[in-house]
This record gives C-alpha cells, structure tokens and sequence, in this order.
C-alpha cells in the first residue's frame, strides 16, 4: 500500500483551470524583464516585495497584472508555456486546459499574433517531447468592456483551430456574466465550447451562477463554490452535469479557506467538482500540492481523490476517444491503488 502523497503524486493527472500567465515564477520574470529592457521596481527576487504578496482577488490581480508586463516576445510565450509543461510533467500531468488573457498583451501592445503564436509552439513541443496534451482557453477580462471582448474575439478568429473555448476572468465586482452575453453567444456560434469564473464569495455570486449557466449556457463553472448555496442550483449541475474547476490553494490567499469541505459537499451531492492551480507561481503550488490540500483539508478519502481526477478528464474537451484512454488509464491506476487509506 502506498502512502497519500505518493498515490496522488503518480496518479495520471488533468487540469482544467490555469492560467498561463499565472506560471510566471520570480526568477523567469527577473529574467524576462532583463532580455527585454524592462526595470523592475525591486532590485532582485530577494528583494521581499519582489515576492507575490495579496489577500483577496483585486490584490492579487494587481500582482498579476504587474507581472504580465514583461511579457513581449513570441519567445517569452513560448518560455512562459514550456516552464508550466516542464513542471508539472515531472507531476504525471498529462492533460491541461490553459487559459491566456489576450487582452491583458493586446491592450499593452503586444499582438495578438504573437501571444498565440509563442503558446502553440510550447503546446506542439509539450505534446512530441513530453507527451501533454493541451488546450488553449481564451479569457475575456470581465473588467474590460464587452466592445473590448467581442475585439478580440475577432483576433482570435485567425487562430479559429487553435483555441478550443473561451473565458471570463478578472474582476468580478460589478462586471456580472450578462454583461457578456452577446459576446459569448457569437463566441457559442463560432463553436467554441463555453466556460467562466464565478470567483468564490463575490457580491451575487449565487445570481452570477445563475446568469452562467441560464442566459449564458457555460458547460463549466471556473469556482463556482457557492452554488452550494442554494439546493435549486445543486439540483441544476447535477442535472445538467455542469463541471466545477474549484481551486483550493488559490482559495486560501483570495478567501481565508481552501473550501475543501466544499469540495466534499460536492462529491457527496453527486456534482462534478474538479481541483486545479490557478495561478501556480503565485500561489505557490502546482497540482499535486492542491489535490494535497484538498484531500488533507476536506478529509477525502483516496477514492474521492480519484473520482475528481475522474470528473477532470470526463469534463475535459478531448474528443471522446481520447477521453475514453485517459479514463480508462486513471481506472486502471485506481484499482492497482485500492485499498489505500488517506493518513
Ligand atoms: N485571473 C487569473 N486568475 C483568476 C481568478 N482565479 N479569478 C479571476 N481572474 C483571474
Ligand atoms: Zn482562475
């Protein structure tokens, strides 16, 4: 029998919900700032405040917002994807979904053509060298305009095959889902597959929820933890078999909690919770170290450990042959697992 640590560590893995951006660790930022001529307002990665310090969501997207400055080149996108491939390859990963922010290069002057163009060639070397297979998730900032949105939907259109759905991110507060109506329903019409955050603990989170999967029609909620506030909801992902991507790490440095008794609430009302990283160089943990945190902090047993990894791959957007293999790979490391007792 092998110990928790181990069992999550060799277990094939999946994620849903990261944002590449959000793998900018302190030292590959020093050093993209360096090549590109950008000063830094901290001398080095020593430097405390160099460090990635927040406590809620608008903090931390300060922080991250500051950090996507050094990103230029085709060749920093490329870098940026190949430090997230190399990472969690070493972590049995073997299926992500990545989110990007165009508009976070875009409205800074970088081209929408080199964001995307840098990340594809991190994606088609990950998948030869490494065996990852990922998917490119294009976010709109919900704190930008919906005019500003649907401009980038119309950069994305070039790149039509190389990005699977789209996003929200950002903000929340005041930027509810409706606000993106049309932009997603043109995004729907186009064939992207259909996904938002509904952060944890935001003001009308419930309604935002609502909003997501009523007018807007998203087959997965990014967060979406406060669903469990209203047994009609629970009802309505059940029903409908709406993915959750809830992210336990991230959860303890914007809201106080990993909400991995959430996690379990989940699991025990039949929904479809998934455990991702985020942002993970901010917040400090790639996933195994979140599939720890949250099968330590929600006391889940190894099986319930596997049925999230389960609920990753069979939400993921692979095609079903793929799915299938991934599924049928995870089972059959699960039941070489049986037995195994959490410590
Ligand atoms: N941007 C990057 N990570 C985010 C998150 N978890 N919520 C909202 N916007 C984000
Ligand atoms: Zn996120």
């Amino acid at each position: 029998m092998r110990d928790m640590a181990s069992f999550i560590e060799q277990m094939p893995k999946a994620e849903l919900h990261m944002h590449i951006e959000g793998v900018l660790e302190p030292e590959l930022k020093f050093e993209m700032a360096a090549r590109n001529g950008i000063e830094l307002p901290y001398d080095s990665v020593d430097d405390p405040a160099a460090m990635y310090d927040f406590d809620d969501l608008p903090t931390f997207l300060d922080a991250r917002y500051e950090g996507d400055t050094v990103l230029i080149t085709e060749a920093d996108f490329y870098d940026l994807g190949m430090a997230y491939y190399s990472t969690v390859a070493r972590e049995n990963l073997v299926y992500a979904e990545i989110f990007f922010d165009p508009q976070a290069h875009t409205t800074r002057g970088v081209e929408f053509s080199t964001v995307i163009e840098g990340l594809h060639r991190a994606q088609v070397d990950a998948e030869s060298r490494l065996g990852i297979e990922s998917h490119l998730i294009m976010c709109f900032l919900r704190d930008h305009s919906a005019e500003s949105a649907h401009q980038a939907l119309e950069q994305a259109a070039p790149y039509r095959d190389r990005i699977i759905g789209v996003g929200l991110d950002s903000d929340e507060q005041g930027n509810p889902p409706s606000k993106f109506a049309d932009v997603f329903a043109a995004a729907a019409a186009e064939g992207f597959r259909l996904t938002m955050h509904c952060d944890v603990d935001q003001e009308n989170s419930v309604n935002h929820i609502w909003q997501a999967i009523d007018d807007i029609g998203v087959e997965r909620i990014d967060h979406g933890v406060n669903a469990l506030e209203e047994r009609a909801l629970i009802g309505e992902f059940v029903n409908r078999r709406i993915g959750q991507t809830v992210c336990p790490i991230s959860n303890r440095y914007v809201v106080a909690d990993s909400r991995s008794r959430d996690i379990k609430q989940m699991l025990d009302e039949g929904m479809l919770p998934t455990v991702n990283s985020d942002d993970p160089a901010y917040f400090r943990g790639y996933m195994n170290d979140n599939l720890a945190v949250a099968q330590s902090d929600g006391g889940l047993t190894a099986a319930e450990v596997g049925q999230l990894m389960r609920n990753a791959f069979t939400m993921s957007w692979t095609t079903d042959t793929r799915k299938q293999a991934y599924l049928a790979a995870l089972d059959e490391y699960l039941a070489a697992s049986a037995g195994l007792d959490p410590d």
